[in-house]
């Protein structure tokens, strides 16, 4: 993939349906009892992921486009799978299916691609071998075989990781468990989830009873979420908002490009989520949220966006890390490619988390911004980017889809032509990025 400077962007847009829904609209609805109807499902490949499982376990799933339909089988009536089931490239796949699977009277095998099979599966495997399941495993990677246990016991847990996957794969466990599970996330300083909280809303959207506590502890607070495990979820039509991970992509490509005018309709604006804008702004970008709604228990709106070209932070410091970290950790690397933007720079601390996604994004992003004449800095959790005048260059995605799309972003900023080297992994989450991003650049 070659791209060209570009001069500004223009134009109103929609994009796919938010993908971390997705995945678990599909998951809770074939846990349910009824029919759901479900709107604007992801187009991504990893959530294509995800339906094929389900179907393999015996769920009845229609799609048509972004329209999907599923009939629920209820929390433990799944049907064993005649094969294997390939998660993909999918982590949120493998991690919340292992959670429902484990609640199961039978066994399964989830396998993924080369990336999948690297990366750290410990989190999920001991938690649920406390609950009665029992997982096998090579050093703790996929392929995991899970024998399945219905009930399982339910557990007081404190997470190591302050990870969404983690903490839903315990909860959807839960709700096959007898008694109420107790799942405590790290500390932080503020009194908001660490992580995302989509499966929290969702669940109790559904009729799930699932109560959330925060404990003031030194320095801070604990979040506890407690879920029942006599729970039943009943189907429920859903409507799944625009992306906001992938809409960060041209929320800061239209920043840094001046005179660029853009929406960006119907964007999950799920404060767990919304980091990427406040961070943005902080540096002054012109971003403008309108028409904020509540849909299916997220918060959605319109985000417009006016090209502004030179940043400067309103902080003291150019230094971002702690608590800030989880709820903007898929937005890093296009954060990196922004920080080449910035009066001063911009440094990521506390993200060492990002060495163990679909790529290790630490060492990719520092690459590929050193190849397109960046000054930067690696450390083992994270990075310095200091304001640089980016140069086109040959560039890798090293098959990490958001990498592909940050770097297609830099080309857009740089002066001269940049080849993205296996862009096509873009599909993992946004099939569309390219042909979208054609259709507002000039
Ligand atoms: C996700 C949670 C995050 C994120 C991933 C999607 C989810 O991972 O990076 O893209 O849908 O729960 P972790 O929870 O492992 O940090």
């Amino acid at each position: 993939m070659k791209i060209q400077p570009a001069n500004f962007l223009n134009g109103k847009i929609r994009l796919p349906g938010d993908k971390s829904i997705s995945h678990r609209t599909a998951i809770f609805a074939s846990m349910a009892t009824g029919e759901t109807r479900i709107e604007n499902f992801a187009t991504s490949a990893d959530c294509a992921s995800t339906l094929d499982c389900l179907r393999k376990l015996g769920v009845e799933i229609r799609r048509e486009n972004s329209m999907v339909t599923i009939r629920g089988v209820g929390k433990n009536g799944f049907s064993a799978a005649q094969t294997e089931l390939d998660c993909g490239n999918s982590g949120t796949t493998m991690r919340l299916l292992a959670g429902v699977l484990a609640g199961q009277n039978f066994d399964s095998i989830l396998i993924g691609d080369e990336s999948l099979q690297k990366r750290p599966m410990r989190r999920i495997i001991e938690p649920l071998a406390q609950m009665g399941a029992l997982i096998e495993s090579e050093n703790f990677c996929a392929p995991l075989k899970i024998h399945g246990r219905n009930p399982l016991q339910a557990i007081s847990y404190k997470l190591p990781v302050a990870s969404a996957q983690v903490k839903s794969c315990i909860m959807l466990a839960s709700l096959n468990a007898v008694g109420k599970s107790k799942i405590q996330n790290p500390k932080s300083k503020i009194q908001s989830p660490p992580s995302r909280n989509h499966t929290e809303l969702m669940l109790r959207y559904l009729g799930a009873e699932i109560e959330e506590n925060f404990v003031e502890v030194e320095g801070g607070f604990v979040q506890e979420i407690s879920v029942n495990g006599n729970s039943k979820l009943v189907a429920k039509n859903l409507i799944i908002p625009s992306d906001i991970s992938s809409s960060a992509f041209f929320i800061v490509a239209a920043s840094c490009l001046k005179n660029s005018n853009v929406i960006l309709e119907n964007v999950g604006l799920n404060p767990t989520r919304t980091a990427i804008l406040d961070v943005l702004q902080l540096f002054g970008a012109d971003i403008e949220v309108l028409d904020q709604k509540e849909i299916c228990n997220e918060t959605v709106g319109d985000v417009r966006v006016c090209g502004r070209g030179n940043f400067a932070s309103k902080a003291s410091s150019n230094i971002i890390s702690g608590d800030f970290i989880a709820n903007l950790i898929d937005e890093i690397p296009i954060l990196a490619v922004f920080a080449t933007q910035i009066e001063n720079g911009l440094e990521i601390r506390g993200a060492e988390e990002l060495r163990v996604k679909e790529s290790d994004r630490i060492a990719a992003t520092v690459e590929n911004l050193r190849r397109m004449n960046a000054k930067v800095e690696e450390f083992h959790d994270g990075f310095l980017v200091e304001k640089s005048e980016l140069k086109g260059a040959t560039v890798n995605s090293f098959g990490d889809h958001r990498i592909a799309m940050a770097f297609a972003v830099a080309a857009l900023l740089a002066k001269g032509e940049t080849e993205i080297v296996g862009a096509e992994c873009a599909g993992v989450s946004f099939p569309e990025f390219f042909e979208t991003l054609l259709s507002v650049r000039n």
